[in-house]
């Protein structure tokens, strides 16, 4: 069969990135035959704050270093927190940013506030802050100085004392930036304030801010509770939209305690229309990132409120359980995500970055929710809600808007007691190199049902699943199964370069590994322990020469439940 290089290739790309979502460490590491156990995990946090994105206000966005950054502002903030409602919908933190110092330290080497923009200091504002039940953020660099161009003095060897006078004005936050860092070491420069920090005995959410430069996401969650994984964001969409692109495939280093920080938001601050602030607002909730707002709501419109206070989008950011949202197609700019929330709901979003309106679909089966019909769908900008029964999601999207779906599947199928062919029970979630997976078939490449009887090494089986690699099935067990026997092999079809590794993963454990087999093999039997699990997922992926011809039969799967 003659295949199309490029759309296999986009294929592949989709659901290489959407596999951490179905199995949350049976990931791309998984598939490219990496140790499960060293994939980045979704720990709790170390400290217990930041179990959620921080959510608050920081000035720069609307600001920069001009004089209206002020403590004016600042109360005005806090009391329109209140006041708005913001407050009530999770916003917390009120953050200053750069420019809140003056050029120089004091005698005894504190920094000492600006007494123009702060007359009565930072712990009268911070105390201000606190008694309207809110809490205090603050910034600088681990550099000798700060990054705005006038140069104030930065936290580079004065850790512990900077990080002392933080906590004696009550600071609950520190966003911590990387200019004039004299080219010291990131991590030693982070890790430095973070013990200073934690020395202080207050609790600090640490803020990590070099931009995405040492890659923080692979090492900072130990010490930080989010990181910035990317340059400045600025008030136009070709910006915001880059830093989504950025950010989306950092999914699996997120989790409770320790963020991707896609930067702050510029909702309301006029550079976009209402249609890309709320993309904006959408793809950093989908995203799990902080919820900074960074505009100066004294002056913001009824809109901008709007968008900033949508409960049901922020209860996506929000999610108890952390999860950080995945892509799971991108067609020339059509781009799918799902998020995974604690209830086992999905938040789905159906983005448009094209120049022209246009209908984006996705399915049941790339959500990881098939047969689970009847779907409940809420339109979580609009608040329109419907039934669906299909299994297809599908909104008509204009140019730059976002459609955000919370989906509320029905209840989850249970295998039956006793020994079912696996064949005869519906996966919750499937996704295959190509074509569909088939039943009781091998795999055909195109549509459903066009495979032949599923055929290793001359043996013929009357039941089986044809994959095709790289995928994934998966089955709920509901802790009610214990035991999979299979003979897995590649399928007579795959003439030539056909080579295939199969795999079994209890929840995030693998259980059974096939090692390398080619056509040439016979099929192998393998056995899994599914004593307690919750998931089975089977997992194929290419031996090492390519995808090609990788038609993947998992013949004759008997499943053992109680
Ligand atoms: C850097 C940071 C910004 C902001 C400015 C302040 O550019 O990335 O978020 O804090 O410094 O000068």
């Amino acid at each position: 069969m003659h295949k199309v290089r490029t759309t296999l290739t986009r294929r592949l790309a989709a659901i290489l990135t959407a596999l951490p979502l179905l199995a949350p460490t049976v990931g791309a590491a998984a598939l490219a035959g990496a140790s499960v156990v060293a994939a980045p995990t979704a720990a709790a946090a170390p400290d217990g704050q930041a179990v959620v994105p921080p959510m608050g206000f920081n000035n720069w966005n609307s600001t920069h270093c001009r004089a209206d950054f002020n403590e004016a502002m600042v109360k005005g903030i806090a009391d329109l927190f209140v006041s708005q409602g913001l407050k009530a919908a999770g916003y917390q933190y009120v953050n200053l940013d750069d420019c809140w110092a003056l050029p120089n330290r004091d005698a005894a080497g504190n920094l000492v506030a600006d007494p123009v923009r702060f007359p009565h200091g930072i712990k009268a504002v911070a105390d201000y802050v606190h008694d309207k039940g809110l809490k205090f953020g603050i910034y600088t660099s681990a550099g000798t100085k700060t990054c705005d161009a006038a140069g104030f003095p930065g936290a580079l060897g004065h850790e512990r004392q900077d990080a002392n006078l933080f906590a004696s004005f009550g600071v609950d936050y520190l966003k911590y930036d990387n200019c004039n860092n004299q080219g010291v070491d990131a991590r030693k420069r982070y890790t430095d304030m973070a013990n200073a920090l934690h020395a202080t005995g207050r609790p600090i959410v640490f803020s990590l801010c070099d931009w995405g430069e040492s890659k923080a996401w692979e090492w900072a969650a130990p010490i930080g509770h989010l990181w910035r994984t990317t340059g400045d964001i600025s008030d136009n969409w070709f910006s915001m939209i880059n830093i989504a692109h950025r950010n989306q495939p950092l999914a699996p280093y997120a989790g409770p305690g320790h963020w991707n920080d896609p930067d702050m938001l510029e909702v309301g601050n006029g550079g976009m229309t209402a249609a890309e602030y709320r993309t904006h607002f959408t793809l950093w909730s989908m995203m799990s990132a902080p919820l900074l707002i960074g505009t100066d709501l004294r002056t913001a419109s009824a809109e901008t409120f709007s968008i900033l206070s949508n409960p049901d989008v922020i209860a996506v950011d929000q999610d108890p359980l952390g999860k950080q949202g995945t892509v799971v197609a991108n067609n020339g700019g059509l781009v799918v995500m799902v998020k995974e929330l604690a209830n086992g709901d999905r938040a789905v979003s159906l983005t448009n970055e094209t120049g022209g309106t246009a209908t984006i679909s996705t399915t049941t089966d790339a959500l990881g929710i098939a047969n689970r019909s009847p779907y409940r769908l809420k339109d979580l900008w609009t608040k329109v809600a419907s039934t669906n029964t299909t299994g297809t999601i599908s909104a008509s999207v204009p140019s730059h808007a976002t459609v955000v779906y919370r989906i509320t599947p029905g209840p989850v199928p249970v295998p039956p007691a006793g020994t079912s062919h696996l064949s005869d029970i519906p996966w919750t979630g499937m996704l295959n190199g190509w074509g569909p997976v088939e039943k009781d078939r091998s795999n055909g490449e195109r549509a459903a049902g066009d495979g032949r009887a599923p055929t290793i090494n001359g043996t013929v089986y009357a039941k089986g699943l044809g994959a095709h690699a790289p995928g994934t099935l998966t089955y709920h067990l509901g802790a009610r199964c214990t035991r999979l026997t299979v003979d897995v092999g590649v399928d007579d079809e795959s003439t030539r370069t056909g080579s295939v590794t199969f795999r079994i993963y209890r929840d995030d454990i693998k259980v059974a590994d096939s090692g390398v087999l080619t056509t040439s093999d016979p099929a192998r039997a393998l056995t899994a322990d599914l004593t307690g699990g919750r998931t089975l997922t089977l997992a194929v992926t290419d031996g090492g020469n390519g995808i090609d011809y990788d038609h993947a039969d998992w013949a004759n799967p008997r499943l053992t439940c109680t």
